[in-house]
This record gives C-alpha cells, structure tokens and sequence, in this order.
C-alpha cells in the first residue's frame, strides 16, 4: 500500500511538523507501506522530497524536491505523484500538519474532495478544534468546565474590553484563536500588559481570546479511533520548571518533561478520560486528538484547555508515548490510524 506522508505547511509550526513526519517515516511498517515523503513549503507548495529523511530534520529538506507534480486535489489524476519518470498513485495520505493550513480543516477539505481516505479528523472537527473559541462554545454546551475567557475581535473597543475583564483574576492569557505551539500567547500579570499581548497575539490572528489564567498542573490524555470505538488513554502529565508552556519550553529548552502516568487521584483520571471522550465526540473527532487538561493546584478540579488534532508526534511526543504506556507500540499505533482512515469512508 503506499502512502504519502504530507509535512511542513504554510504555519508557524513548520519545523516540528517536518520533525513528527521524520520520525513516523522512520518507524512506519516499511513490510505493509510504501512511502513517499510530500513536503509543503512555507509558501504553501507541494513538493516530492526524494533526498536523506535527515533533511527533514533541519528544514534544508527543500533543496532536495523532484520537480514531479504532486496531485492532492485529485483533479485529473487519482491524488498521487506524477513525473516524466515516475507516477505514483496514493492510497492514503498521513497528514502531519500543525497549525493553520494544515491541522484546521482547510487541507482536510481538499483531501476530502479528492476521495483519497487520509489520517485524522475530518474538516469541520480539525476546523472546530483548531478555533479555541468555537472549542470552548462546542463544550459549554456539553457543560464541559472551562476556563473562563472574553472574544476580541480586530477594531474591538478598548474599554468594552475592559469591562468585559471585570472579576477576572490575573494572571490572563491573551492567545490568537487559531494557532498552536503557544504561538502568539503571551501571560499577563497586569492591565498595562494586556495592549502588547494583544497586539502579538493579532499578529496571527484576526481574533483573539483573552482567558483568566488557571495555577494549573498541565494534564493530557491521547485519544485513538473513530466515533463508534474510542480508546482513552492513562494521563500524563507536563512538568513544567518555567513560567508557562511556551514556544521556547516546548521545542528550545529542555526544561520540561513529562509523567507518564501522571501522578493523581484514581477520581481524577476517571474524571479526564469521561470528559475526554465526551469532548472529542462532541467534535465528531476521527482518528486521533491529544485532549489537554488542567487541574488546579488549589481545589484539584478538572478543566480542560484545549483539543490537538494533530499533536506533537515524534516518537517521544506525549501522544505516542501514552499510548505506548497502555500497550499500543509507535509502529503499531501508525498502523492503526491508517487502518482507521479506511473506516472512515
Ligand atoms: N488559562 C490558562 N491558565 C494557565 N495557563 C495557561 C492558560 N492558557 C494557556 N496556558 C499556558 O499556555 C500554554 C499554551 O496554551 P494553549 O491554550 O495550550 O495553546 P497552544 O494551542 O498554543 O498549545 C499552556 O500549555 C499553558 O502552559
Ligand atoms: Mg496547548
């Protein structure tokens, strides 16, 4: 069967997109797939990458495309890849894409349209997931328990912001609604930072949110299937030995690890694994999501911060590696997503 792995992308978080999609192409079952690497530029090109799977690693990968054309939106050929000495026609496309452009739902919606079966969440749930404030008015509904936040849009009225702030706590959050790898998100201890942090944050984004901040321990459970059979796995949890999980934390320093399992109550899990799999039905999720949660230092209660439909995958990314912990291998859990790509048709 072949498969293309689609990395890179158009978003800020480019280079860990080119990371995950190394590592799944160094641990695929090479026995059941053959596969062919596409990467995406930063300017949103599709490229046929032939060079050492190492390049990916740098981003210098791009100075080792073919000049085939890569056919994703299946126009006149099956999607596949289409050259003078070589034409390749895919079977299932593994979507390694975070941020916009590729975890939002818009690439989604092209591979939708090309009929080829692909691995994850489907557009309205990658879109759905991808916007922080739709996310949060999806769970509401659903009486998921949430931290609490006010919606800027660009042109907003400075005082309506302010007073909308009013009996929230500091320190706030400012966060772009789509975006991930906490790009754009800057913490705020108090009102004379608010204007920066929202001006960083519209700069990749056209709105924002601005949330109370929770004194939290960082929780995420890895959820794996389609709608009728959902696995939830053990929760680990982010130490975190710095402000908050920012860009540098994440991917710069190596300050942070993680527990697996995380160290807390037998109620707690029960109540993040409940909660997990209500939420990613809630967003008709397919395939995988990493569900983050916090629990409060002060009162121990669950909230739950955000849904990734596509999350950090290196093989020693917390998604992978929680279901590792319940069983399921790297190599045996890149198997079965594609397996449940065929599901889903
Ligand atoms: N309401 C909050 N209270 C406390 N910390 C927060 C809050 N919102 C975000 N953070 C911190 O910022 C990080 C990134 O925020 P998050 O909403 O997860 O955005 P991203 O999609 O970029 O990962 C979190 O992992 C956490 O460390
Ligand atoms: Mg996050």
């Amino acid at each position: 069967m072949k498969i293309g792995i689609l990395f890179g992308g158009k978003s800020a978080e480019h280079e860990v997109s080119c990371i995950s999609a190394n590592s799944i192409y160094n641990n695929i079952d090479t026995d059941k797939y053959e596969v062919y690497l596409i990467g995406i530029t930063k300017e949103g090109k599709f490229r046929h990458f032939t060079g050492s799977p190492d390049m990916m690693l740098d981003c210098s990968w791009e100075s080792a495309v073919s000049d085939s054309r890569v056919d994703i939106l299946g126009n006149e050929n099956p999607a596949g890849i289409y050259g003078t000495d070589m034409s390749v026609e895919l079977d299932c496309i593994f979507p390694v894409l975070h941020g916009p452009y590729g975890e939002d739902g818009r690439l989604q919606g092209i591979l939708d349209y090309s009929g080829i079966p692909y691995v994850g969440c489907k557009m309205m749930s990658s879109a759905l997931c991808m916007d922080k404030i739709y996310t949060k008015q999806i769970l509401n509904a659903e009486d998921v328990r949430q931290s609490r936040y006010v919606v800027v849009k660009k042109n907003h009225d400075t005082e309506d912001v302010r007073g909308a702030l009013e009996g929230f706590t500091y320190p706030l959050f400012v966060k772009p609604a789509n975006m991930g790898s906490s790009v754009g998100i800057t913490k705020v201890k108090n009102y004379n930072e608010l204007e920066n942090a929202i001006k960083t944050a519209f700069r990749y984004d056209t709105k924002l949110l601005i949330e109370e901040g929770v004194d939290a321990r960082e929780i995420e459970v890895s959820v794996l299937g389609n709608q009728d059979d959902i696995i939830v796995s053990t929760p680990g949890e982010i130490i975190i030995n710095d402000d908050f999980y920012d860009y540098e934390t994440k991917y710069v320093k190596s300050t942070s690890k993680l527990q697996i399992p995380a160290e807390i109550t037998k109620e707690q899990i029960k109540e993040i694994k409940e909660i997990a799999e209500k939420s990613y039905r809630a967003l008709e999720c397919t395939g995988l999501s990493r569900v983050d949660f916090f629990i409060d230092r002060k009162d121990g209660s669950v909230i739950l911060n955000e849904i990734n439909t596509m999350p950090g995958f290196t093989k020693i990314s917390m998604y992978p590696k929680l279901m590792e912990h319940d069983g399921v291998s790297y190599k045996q859990l890149i198997t079965k997503l594609i397996e449940l790509s065929f599901e889903q048709l």
